[in-house]
């Protein structure tokens, strides 16, 4: 028998949560591996729930070839079940039950990189969120937790090595060229953390002593010719550990913790307990093929997956619509581990920088678009859809103001009650939520909102100084924009930090009323809970200038209006570092709002001396870390720009953003060269802090040099490309040679130095990836280049990196060129999303999201926006994950 997958997409909502009509115990498999038909035998021990509504057996299952089921030793007579699309319902089953179940599935056929899938050879797994139901039929959902045995039987010769979850407990040969490993998994898991690898792989290892001296064995698994690219992966996974022992006192519960890196991979990486799988974007790393934000990424991504052990594994949740339980937890884990490894304040504060400028470029965006959900959603048609922004990166953000009420004692208090109170369960955001309050005794009941609302809220603020009085008061008001089915929103718990700066830009005492004064302590955490709330603050001396959401305390947008004069202020001595750059991007993007007016008018660009003579005090301020200068003089994204107007104008964008990079380019020419000379990186290449610093700002420098022609700083480039011993140059300099509007001459040089990369580095996909990117995001790619590079013998849509790399950057990273007013961006859009939509619906519905903000763009555009999506709804066989992404799209 065989079932078919759901026809038309059909949400399925929050509120019709019911618990399992049965518990499974014990889970054992056993797998007969073959790459075009694997045999799953699974025998399960289950026993009804007696609190649960739902009196049938459930099981899910989806394309699976069923050949036995087999109920307490009977064959299950076809009278006896039903099958509704992935649904089977056994009734009338007897308390107490063992299902033995034979399923045969095909894992070269499998595209969609979900269930058991063929990657160059190998057998690679990814369950969460529903792909466990591709290997057999289970009650595949979060909250039914079991203890599995895994029996994997394959050649030996193709597949010499066989991982499971949790322990190896037993291997061997099985004659006929067969072996086999038996793995034994100690903790109960929902079905989503199993995993299995087979296959020909080597790794990197490790014994290693946990904080209680307990040993424990680390690898690092890869494909023959990579084990020169694991070891920032192994040391990251190392400090991992570490952090988490110290940080939050978490250890690792298994004997063996194994990584593996697979270049097919739909996401970055998935935490399989003891067993975690990885895009090998996030483990292979070596200088020459791994720029300084790989390495980040990597350390990032490494942290993550280890982190979910005990946020995810050990306390999991009880249904998806909780997935930012373990996902904003967990992302905010990484984020502080990364941040707690740099150490400094500076180095903490461009981690915050850089993760802010994802969450309001990506996610606000997101929450202002067809697909805003909150936090913690109601409903949804295709949960792989779900695994967005908002659940990661605002859910994070929803942890940390937590920290911010709770300060660091309180907060760790809260973590320590939760795993206290929830340690084997799966359980909901209200849990985390209520752990969080009791531990500190602290009402956070308004705060519920953050789950529950969808949208970016906006605090406006007014302020009024009474000199005679020597008081200052603050005003701010929230308020936030409706979003799909939520139209009136009631105001949230929002922590405001902030403090007052005098004319000279230090920060003044604060004697706030109803807030207790700290001696020395200059920055304090105001609470926002009213629509509109005044604060008043006494013995202000001074008219001051209020530094406020320092830190960038909640994710909202705050509108103040600062004069250019309070902006250069902030910038130049706000002991905030966070509202130091802030400040520079709120110059920054005033000037870039109004020459893109400009560019629209006809009118003549200028750009005023005022702004470049702050950019060039940041550049030349030896005093302050590289890393967070690179951040100032960078200028707001296009996307970013974007989101200041009603209507938004690609091209004229493009043109301001690209004029003020000229002139930046020719006013701060000494200044940039000498920034340039100051922070080379000579030696042996290192990705350490300081050293990604001095490379930052350094080809910060060389990208903004390269936008006033001359000869001189193209040779630099040029020089720096052939000579660079590590990516992060060579790739710096491949982008700013290939950006460089020059003459004929100048651009053949760069189609040669095009080839020569690609001829060099051929053999390493992640770096191709790289140079397919490079090209995509070009200022000169347009959509007939795109086409051209997708008949290039590397290109293909069947590699999720490789489809990303090309498409995806031109769709989402080259707004001036995919947006051509003649519509073909869109048309190329649509071909990409059907064709992908065969291959693999996950990352299809990923490309199909480029168009969400149709809504936003002129109206000759809109309408050429709307024949694509319309083109692509009318497709037939189209998968809910794509369905679900156009249909709310041209809603
Ligand atoms: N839990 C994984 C992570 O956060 C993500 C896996 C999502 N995969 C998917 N197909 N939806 O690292
Ligand atoms: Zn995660």
């Amino acid at each position: 028998m065989r079932n078919d997958t759901a026809a038309t997409p059909q949400a399925i909502f929050r509120k019709d949560y019911v618990a399992p009509g049965y518990w499974v115990d014990t889970v054992e498999m056993g797998f007969d591996l073959d790459l075009d038909a694997t045999h799953v035998a699974t025998r399960l021990t289950m026993r009804r729930n007696p609190d649960s509504a739902e009196k049938d057996l459930v099981l899910f299952g989806a394309e699976l070839k069923t050949l036995q089921l087999r109920l307490n030793g009977v064959n299950l007579k076809k009278s006896a079940y039903t099958i509704d699309g992935e649904t089977m319902r056994i009734p009338n089953a007897p308390d107490e039950v063992v299902l033995e179940i034979e399923t045969l599935i095909k894992p070269s056929k499998n595209t969609s990189l979900s269930g058991l899938y063929a990657s160059n050879g190998n057998f690679i797994t990814q369950c969460e969120a529903e792909g466990f139901r591709k290997i057999t039929w289970f009650p595949d959902r979060p909250d039914v937790m079991a203890k599995y045995t895994v029996v994997l039987r394959a050649d030996k010769k193709k597949f010499p090595v066989l991982l499971g979850n949790g322990n190896l407990i037993e291997q061997g040969d099985l004659g006929d060229g067969r072996h086999f490993a038996k793995w034994e998994d100690p903790f109960k898991k929902p079905s989503y953390l199993f995993a299995l690898v087979a296959g020909s792989l080597v790794c990197q290892e490790e014994q290693y002593k946990l904080g209680s001296g307990r040993e424990v064995l680390l690898q690092v698994w890869v494909e023959k010719g990579n084990l020169d690219k694991t070891q920032h992966a192994m040391d990251s996974l190392k400090n991992s550990i570490r952090w988490d022992e110290e940080r939050f006192g978490l250890e690792l519960d298994l004997d063996r913790f194994m990584i593996v890196a697979t270049s097919d991979f739909n996401m970055g990486a998935m935490e399989n307990k003891g067993l975690n799988i990885f895009n090998t974007k996030y483990v292979l790393a070596n200088p020459s093929i791994a720029t300084d934000v790989d390495y980040a990424g990597i350390e990032s991504v490494v942290g993550h997956e280890y982190f979910h052990n005990w946020t995810g594994n050990r306390v999991t949740c009880r249904d998806w619509f909780q997935l930012s339980l373990k996902e904003g937890l967990t992302v905010f884990r990484d984020q502080e581990f990364s941040a707690d490894l740099v150490g400094t304040s500076t180095g903490r504060a461009v981690k915050r920088i850089e993760d802010v400028r994802v969450l309001r470029q990506v996610q606000f965006s997101e929450d202002a678009g067809p697909m805003a959900h909150p936090v913690r959603p109601d409903s949804f048609v295709e949960i792989n859809n779900f695994y967005t922004v908002t659940i990661y990166e605002k859910g994070s953000e929803v942890v940390r103001m937590y920290y911010t009420l709770l300060g660091h004692e309180g907060f760790r208090k809260g973590m320590d009650l939760y795993f206290a109170r929830h340690d084997g369960q799966a359980v909901e955001c209200d849990d985390f939520r209520a752990a969080m309050s009791d531990a500190n005794g602290r009402d956070l009941t308004q705060f519920e909102r953050w789950y529950s609302q969808a949208g970016t809220p906006r605090v406006d603020v007014q302020t009024h100084y009474d000199a005679a009085a020597q008081t200052f008061e603050i005003t701010l008001s929230q308020s936030c924009p409706a979003t799909p089915g939520q139209t009136e929103k009631l105001p949230f718990h929002i922590p405001v930090a902030m403090g007052l700066l005098n004319s000279a830009g230090q920060d003044m005492p604060l004697h706030c009323e109803g807030y207790e004064a700290q001696a020395g302590v200059n920055s304090l955490v105001l609470e926002l809970t009213a629509a509109s709330q005044t604060f008043r603050f006494t013995q202000v001396t001074e008219q001051p200038v209020a530094s406020l959401l320092r830190n960038f305390s909640a994710p909202v947008v705050l509108n103040i209006s600062y004069s250019d004069e309070e902006l250069g202020l902030l910038l130049a001595h706000d002991s905030d570092p966070f509202n130091r750059w802030e400040a520079g991007q709120r110059l920054a993007t005033r000037r870039l709002v109004r020459l893109t007016q400009a560019v629209q008018a006809g009118e003549p660009l200028e750009l005023d001396s005022m702004f470049i003579e702050a950019l060039r005090a940041t550049l030349n301020n030896d005093t302050l870390d590289p890393a967070f200068r690179e951040l100032v003089l960078t200028l707001p994204s296009e996307a970013m720009i974007a989101e200041e107007f009603e209507v938004v104008d690609p091209q004229a964008i493009h043109t301001a953003r690209q004029f003020a990079r000229a002139q930046i380019s020719q006013h701060l020419r000494a200044d940039l060269l000498s920034a340039y000379e100051q922070h080379l990186t000579p030696g042996k290449f290192s990705p350490d802090a300081v050293s990604m610093a001095k490379r930052s700002l350094k080809n910060l420098a060389l990208s903004y040099l390269l936008e006033w022609v001359d000869e001189s700083t193209f040779e630099l480039a040029k020089t720096q490309f052939y000579d660079a011993e590590n990516m992060t140059d060579r790739l710096a300099a491949l982008a700013g040679i290939s950006n460089f509007r020059g003459q004929p001459q100048q651009q053949k040089v760069a189609a040669k130095a095009l080839q020569h990369f690609y001829k060099e580095f051929k053999k390493e996909a992640l770096v191709i990836d790289k140079w397919f990117m490079l090209q995509a995001t070009a200022h000169t790619t347009d959509v007939a280049k795109v086409r051209e590079l997708m008949t290039h013998k590397a290109f293909t849509l069947g590699n999720p990196n490789r489809a990303r790399s090309l498409t995806f950057n031109f769709c989402n990273a080259n707004p001036a060129q995919f947006h051509a007013t003649d519509g073909s961006g869109y048309a190329l859009w649509a071909e990409l999303v059907i064709a992908l939509n065969k291959i693999n619906p996950q990352v299809a519905a990923r490309l199909a999201r480029s168009l969400d903000r149709w809504k936003k763009y002129p109206l000759h555009l809109q309408e050429k926006m709307r024949a694509a999506l319309e083109k692509v709804a009318a497709t037939k066989k189209l998968s809910k994950d794509v369905a679900e992404v156009v249909t709310k799209a041209l809603a």
